[in-house]
């Protein structure tokens, strides 16, 4: 028989560090539902961390690393079947089908809370359920929300500590009667107490039958069931900070003008004289954005005194403010998380050195594989591989024996305070104003380079229409092309027309703009080489950006915007060629007729709630390319 927990009510007050209502009636409910044998109300000291990653040390889930030479870090390796957000097991349940739009997993609300409640009755049997407050967003900034996540996983706990700002101070700012997004999470696999006599938990508990990520818009819920990785589980960040925070965003619109919660890294550049710009930047998965956000620039840049520094590396929530001394209305940008949670495989020192340098310790790592002398090895990290690994699989590795050594998703936890080029404002509760945004997607063929939107409106049909080759970082085919909005197609908790409404919308909103661009790193020679460099000469790029903000640089209008010549760009200290650079920047007329049938097909879904604003710029892109 598995222990009775003591409903939290009756518990001795000093044991429960929160008198908040809501809370407590909510944490006794799920314990009443699920189950667990233990309640632990996580306090977020580093003691507590420790001791949570012993006991998953003790249980299998982590391996601690060599401790010279990766100190205080661990390495999981999850169940084979748990490697990945799970796209067509997520779901946004509105009341309203229209209102979650044809882009979203929907199910009926009412249906789905039968099924979850089914699901999660004693689902914890056996386990600990966890209580982490945590806020997203620096403690008590005006654009940051609190959420808590109850869960059974120690994992998610502890990948939660490095994530997001949790523990007991986020209970103080909560207080009585404060709000906060309430976030259920389970592996679903519940130790059957008869059985458990004598016998082990697996290493990385999970359900393989069922899996369940859902969203309630209407009561800013949040439901996981079933994976204990990444974005399924760590539920700050994909299911709070992009898809509730996303519908909170627009329904304060009627009140406050309303906000944006954004798939955006958040960088810094620094001019040699001084003047700092702040930019942000969407990539779908594993697009490089960490990448772009840790950028160094190239040697005689970064010699004549530019400087590229880190704010965040995957979510951005953005708010117009007004400045009472000037009078102006700007967007700014936080990043609401407090660590990075990134793709291993392909970071070396040569990529993305201040990402390893951020990786010197206290780190968690999932599915990368491991070195005979207890560190963390990945595809890319070094030239030669090690002569010997074990693999994410546990297996014996040598090189050449046909396995990736690590999971193409492989990913580290670190807490982001740790980054060689984070930006002195990164914690600003005030957040950072924005001078330009950019909208990236992987394309061997068809998008040029850079191409700088003539205004908002045609900024926004860009980026709706933008399309990429998929990932690994979501189950499903890797290499496809599809259409992802404001790389948001998996994270908007909304009708996408209407979120397209939203952002035409916000121009109304600031009194400075900032500008839109797209890009793409990834376009393809005849032999399928990329043409473009990338990594740190993506700076040449971006130098080229913020000097267009300040009307410094030059440009030539194509049907699709301003995109730069040749000498538009700063090539001090590259042997990058003029004839390539055309092959980058080139605009196809028949490719693009091509790629309109596609937007076609995008805005043809959406029709029945799309802005005027966005299908009007696909008659006159039409008209512009025929
Ligand atoms: C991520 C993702 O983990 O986009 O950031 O998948
Ligand atoms: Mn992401």
């Amino acid at each position: 028989m598995h222990a009775q927990v003591q409903p939290v009510a009756a518990q001795v007050p000093h044991e429960i560090p929160t008198r908040n209502k809501a809370l407590l009636k909510w944490v006794d409910e799920v314990v009443q539902l699920c189950q667990p044998d233990r309640v632990h109300w996580c306090d977020g000291s580093d003691a507590e961390y420790d001791q949570l990653c012993a006991e998953l040390v003790q249980g299998g889930t982590f391996k601690r690393l060599n401790e010279t030479l990766r100190p205080n870090s661990y390495l999981a390796w999850s169940d084979p079947s748990d490697v990945a957000r799970v796209e067509d097991r997520t779901f946004i349940c509105s009341e309203d089908k229209n209102d979650a739009g044809p882009t979203n997993n929907w199910v009926d609300p009412t249906e789905m809370r039968a099924t979850l409640t089914g699901l999660f009755k004693g689902c914890m049997k056996g386990r600990t359920l966890y209580v982490v407050p945590f806020s997203m967003g620096p403690l008590g900034s005006p654009i940051a929300h609190i959420g808590v996540e109850l869960t059974d996983s120690a994992y998610a706990a502890v990948n939660m500590k490095l994530m997001t700002r949790m523990g007991g101070k986020v209970l103080d700012v909560l207080g009585e009667d404060g709000h906060f997004v309430p976030c259920l999470h389970s592996v679903g696999a519940p130790l059957d107490s008869a059985k458990l006599a004598g016998q082990k938990d697996v290493v990385w508990p999970c359900n393989k039958e069922h899996k369940y990520i859902v969203h309630f818009p209407e009561t800013q819920e949040i439901w996981s069931y079933g994976s204990g990785y990444g974005g399924n589980a760590l539920l700050g960040k994909k299911c709070f900070a992009l898809r509730i925070a996303s519908i909170m965003g627009r329904q304060d619109a009627d009140q406050s003008g309303g906000w944006l919660a954004e798939h955006m890294l958040i960088l810094g550049v620094e001019s040699p004289a001084g003047k700092k710009h702040y930019v942000t930047a969407a990539f779908p998965s594993a697009c490089g954005k960490t990448n772009f956000a840790m950028l160094v620039p190239p040697k005689e840049f970064a010699d004549a005194g530019w400087k590229v520094t880190t704010v965040g590396d995957d979510i951005a929530w953005i708010k117009p403010v007004k400045d009472e001394k000037t009078g102006e209305t700007r967007l700014h940008a936080i990043n609401p998380e407090a660590g990075f949670f990134g793709v291993a495989p392909g970071t070396s020192l040569s990529t993305n050195p201040n990402c390893i340098n951020t990786l010197k310790a206290n780190v968690i790592f999932t599915n990368v594989a491991l070195t005979p002398d207890g560190d963390v090895w990945w595809e890319g990290l070094t030239k030669e591989p090690p002569g010997a690994l074990t693999d994410w699989t546990g297996q014996a590795w040598t090189p050449g024996c046909g396995r990736p050594a690590a999971h193409a998703n492989a990913r580290f936890t670190v807490s982001a305070a740790q980054c060689p080029s984070i930006d002195e404002n990164w914690d600003s509760p005030a957040g950072v104003p924005i001078s330009a945004m950019i909208f990236g997607g992987r394309r061997s063929t068809t998008v040029p380079l850079v191409t700088e939107a003539a205004n908002w409106s045609d900024g926004v049909y860009m980026a709706a229409t933008l399309g990429s080759e998929t990932t690994a970082a979501i189950v499903g085919q890797v290499g496809v092309v599809r259409r992802d909005p404001f790389a948001m197609l998996a994270f908007c908790g909304y009708n996408m027309a209407d979120y397209f409404n939203h952002w035409i919308g916000m121009q109304d909103k600031i009194t400075v703009k900032p500008r839109l661009y797209t890009v793409n790193w990834f376009r393809k020679d005849e032999s399928g080489k990329f043409i473009w460099p990338g990594y740190g000469e993506n700076m040449r790029v971006l130098k080229w950006i913020v000097e267009r903000v300040e009307g410094k640089a030059a440009a030539t209008e194509s049907p699709l915007g301003f995109i730069p010549s040749y000498r538009d760009l700063d090539w001090t200290g590259s042997g990058f060629g003029e004839d390539k650079f055309a092959s980058l920047t080139s605009v196809d007329t028949a490719q693009w007729r091509q790629e309109l049938k596609l937007h076609e097909e995008l805005l043809t879904k959406l029709s029945l709630r799309l802005p005027v604003a966005v299908k009007s710029r696909y008659d006159q892109l039409s008209a512009a390319l025929a």
